[in-house]
């Protein structure tokens, strides 16, 4: 699957998702500015991305516990979701994220 990444910028980045890992895991990877502090724990929200063009809808509903750590995130959008939560999968061929301010 791939993922189509915009850093602040706004450049775009076409990113080889590797099935089971986190959305959060291949943007760092990949150099974009994606602090995660937290290494995927759920709490920090220096992961905080834009799911943008209709594929909000298509993720899992987040967790009670992203939805509280969004809640104290900064510039928090309806699209806003924690990259660390979300798994690369067959699914997700296409998606496309904004990194979001820090
Ligand atoms: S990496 Fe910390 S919440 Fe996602």
């Amino acid at each position: 699957m791939k993922i189509i990444a915009k850093d602040r910028d706004g450049k775009e980045t076409v990113i080889k998702g590797r099935e089971g890992w986190t959305i959060m895991e291949m943007l760092r990877d990949a150099g974009l500015d994606v602090r995660a502090e937290c290494g995927g724990a759920c709490a920090c929200a220096t992961c905080h991305v834009y799911v943008e063009d209709g594929w909000y809808e298509k993720l899992p509903p987040p967790s009670e516990g992203e939805v509280d750590m969004l809640d104290m995130a900064l510039a928090v959008q309806p699209n806003s979701r924690l990259s660390c939560q979300l798994t690369c999968s067959e699914e997700l061929d296409g998606i496309k994220l904004t990194v979001a301010p820090e």
